[in-house]
């Protein structure tokens, strides 16, 4: 009983101690400077438009303090204003649950020098406001730092993505109908057809 209890109290412990839930965004440093090549308020094209992204080791920290970035990854990430009334988008303290940056831009091993990668926005990013964040990874592949193209409360530095235009969705679900329609059509003939050769041969 008493071990039991031991137990219990050691694993409750070591969730308190958030190893249970894994990294949490506000234990991370803002090690990196990041930076991007859209202007604030600028509307990128989906499909066309690319953005260049640079990043580095934030000048004021220690020299050394990236000796355990193993990997980087740099996401687009939703603006506030995007994510209202939009659960799917929602900014959670557990690394593992948040949904703010879910567009992945590049993820590559990490080294102090050459970090500039130029992106051309994906078809499938979804009209809506983005910042731009990298995190850093240590071999244990468990976020370390991070770095962002805006300010703390996510409001300076943004900038949109227009979808592929509304146009080509609304082809793109007739010509789904059309087929599903000539499939169905097609079935029906077939089942006619047999009846009616039944038909003949029972005479
Ligand atoms: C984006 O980059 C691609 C490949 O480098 C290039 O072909 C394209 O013209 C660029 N788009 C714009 C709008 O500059
Ligand atoms: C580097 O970090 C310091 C201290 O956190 C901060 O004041 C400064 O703005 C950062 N530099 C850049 C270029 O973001």
């Amino acid at each position: 009983m008493a071990i039991n209890g031991f137990l219990f109290a050691s694993i409750l412990i070591s969730c308190l101690a958030a190893t249970c839930y894994g990294i949490t965004f506000s234990s991370l440093q803002r090690t990196l400077d990041v930076t991007a090549s859209p202007q604030s308020g600028q509307v990128l094209k989906a499909g066309e438009d690319n953005i260049t992204v640079t990043w580095s080791v934030n000048t004021s920290f220690p020299a050394g303090t990236d000796s355990s970035y193993k990997t980087v990854k740099v996401k687009l990430c939703y603006a506030p204003i995007s994510q209202k009334d939009r659960g799917w988008r929602k900014t959670v303290d557990i690394m593992k649950k948040d949904k703010t940056c879910q567009h992945l831009i590049v993820s590559r091993p990490y080294t102090s020098s050459n970090n500039t990668i130029t992106y051309t926005v994906k078809r499938d990013v979804p009209t809506a406001t983005y910042f731009i964040r990298a995190y850093v990874f240590n071999a244990a592949a468990e976020e370390v730092g991070y770095g962002q193209t805006t300010d703390a409360h996510k409001t300076t530095n943004l900038f949109s993505v227009d979808a592929v235009s509304g146009r080509h969705v609304s082809l793109d679900i007739a010509s789904v109908c059309f087929s599903a329609f000539s499939i169905v059509s097609l079935f029906g003939f077939f089942f006619l057809e047999k009846r009616k050769s039944k038909a003949l041969a029972a005479k």
